[in-house]
């Protein structure tokens, strides 16, 4: 009996089991209302060159392009149905959450099917402003017929990536400040393409804390209860998340310092700066076409059936805040700026540098009594038993 004691007693104190760390509810994108807290780009793809146009809002509603089906899913797509002329672009959305996530946040995204074939490049990503210096996490991104969706974060110079050995993923690059950023490539099936929409689709999440960025993908029939039984109001619990699939620990790269508040952007781009180049663009489509090239077999003449595939189609989005941290409501460029960021203060608690997904402070205020509680039990039974 009281070694029983002694041995929960330790577990606990040692967190060797599973701590309670909950985020509550700040914003669910579902249903009726999935569209009404995003702006509309309504320019060019003029950041990394894809032959998109990103509609307005009153363009990506009247052309279908962004809607919600009778089922309640809500969708983002590229046009399929008009015939694009040689050299003109085609249209396409990108959705920015009105507000920005300061650090001690959540993100799960919900989707049964995400956009895939030959020259499409869809993403769903966070970014700070300005950017690089506030930092960018890609939690959803692949270009063409890549089977695997491809994590990463980008920052400024001195944020780095060291691999703890809770990460399931597949790390390439070490400096977040070159080229393609962390990068983490996801090895479980079905977390992208066809393969993806196959398995009923999944979900995908995002926590973004002062201890490090860790995100995790869970194909249709492995999402954990907590996640598929929620609700639009309910809390999370992350403790039974299980490995995370990418994690970015703050031990290697200072989260407070290298990223701000992040909006939240769901795009999708075709050809330009990854899904275009040449060599990337062949290693999965080289026979697509009579040219072998991205833009000129795929972007133009006519959208269906090349296009019936570039769509998002998401059962929600929903974003969550830790204990004391605020969402930033603000139309300003500098939205992630130290001043701006203040509301984020009170989140900058957790376990600095450990290599697990961290806990929010709301553990700390249930494993203190928790703590007393077991110390009184034990000493209660050493008092009994001598
Ligand atoms: C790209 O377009 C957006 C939206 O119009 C604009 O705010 C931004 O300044 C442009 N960026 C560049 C690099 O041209
Ligand atoms: C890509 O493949 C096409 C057709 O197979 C070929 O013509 C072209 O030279 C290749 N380009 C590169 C960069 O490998
Ligand atoms: C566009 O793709 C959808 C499936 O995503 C399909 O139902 C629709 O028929 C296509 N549009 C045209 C004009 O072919
Ligand atoms: C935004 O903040 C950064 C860093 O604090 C600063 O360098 C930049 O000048 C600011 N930009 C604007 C438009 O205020």
């Amino acid at each position: 009996m009281a070694l029983t004691l002694i041995i929960v007693y330790l577990l606990f104190v040692f967190n060797i089991v599973p701590s309670y760390a909950a985020y509550n509810i700040a914003r669910d994108y579902s249903g009726s209302t999935f569209f009404l807290e995003w702006d509309f780009y309504g320019n060019y793809d003029n950041l990394t060159s894809g032959d998109v146009i990103y509609v307005d809002q009153a363009d990506a509603t009247s052309q279908n392009l962004a809607y919600v089906t009778s089922q309640g899913t809500a969708i983002v797509k590229v046009d399929n149905s008009t015939n694009v002329p040689y050299n003109i672009k085609r249209n396409s959305v990108r959705i920015t959450s009105k507000e920005a996530y300061p650090v001690g946040c959540l993100w799960i995204i919900d989707a049964k099917h995400m956009p895939f074939g030959c020259s499409v490049w869809p993403s769903v990503w966070t970014t700070g402003s300005p950017w690089p210096q506030y930092g960018e996490i890609d939690i959803i991104e692949g270009v063409n017929l890549m089977s695997n969706n491809q994590m990463a974060i980008h920052s400024s110079p001195g944020c780095t990536k060291t691999d703890p050995p809770t990460q399931t993923g597949q790390s390439s690059g070490t400096d977040c400040s070159q080229g393609s950023g962390c990068v983490v490539d996801e090895k479980q099936a079905n977390s992208y393409g066809s393969a993806f929409a196959q398995a009923g689709g999944g979900v995908f999440a995002a926590q973004f804390d002062s201890t490090g960025i860790y995100i995790w993908f869970w194909s249709r029939s492995n999402v954990p209860a907590v996640i598929s039984q929620a609700t639009s109001s309910s809390s999370m619990d992350i403790s039974t998340w299980g490995n995370p699939s990418a994690a970015y620990p703050t031990s290697s790269c200072n989260i407070g310092q290298y990223f701000g508040a992040q909006k939240l952007i769901v795009d999708i781009t075709l050809c330009g700066d990854w899904a275009g180049v040449p060599a990337i663009y062949n290693q999965t489509c080289s026979n697509t076409g009579t040219t072998g090239q991205c833009t000129a077999d795929n972007v133009f003449g006519a959208g269906s059936p090349r296009y019936d595939n570039a769509y998002f189609e998401f059962n929600y989005i929903r974003g969550y805040t830790a204990q004391g941290v605020s969402l930033i409501s603000t139309t300003a460029v500098n939205y992630s700026s130290p001043t701006a960021e203040s509301s984020a203060a009170a989140s900058s608690t957790g376990s600095g540098g450990t290599s697990t997904p961290s806990q929010p402070s709301a553990e700390w205020r249930l494993r203190v009594p928790g703590f007393i509680l077991c110390t009184a039990l034990v000493a209660f039974v050493g008092f009994c038993t001598a």
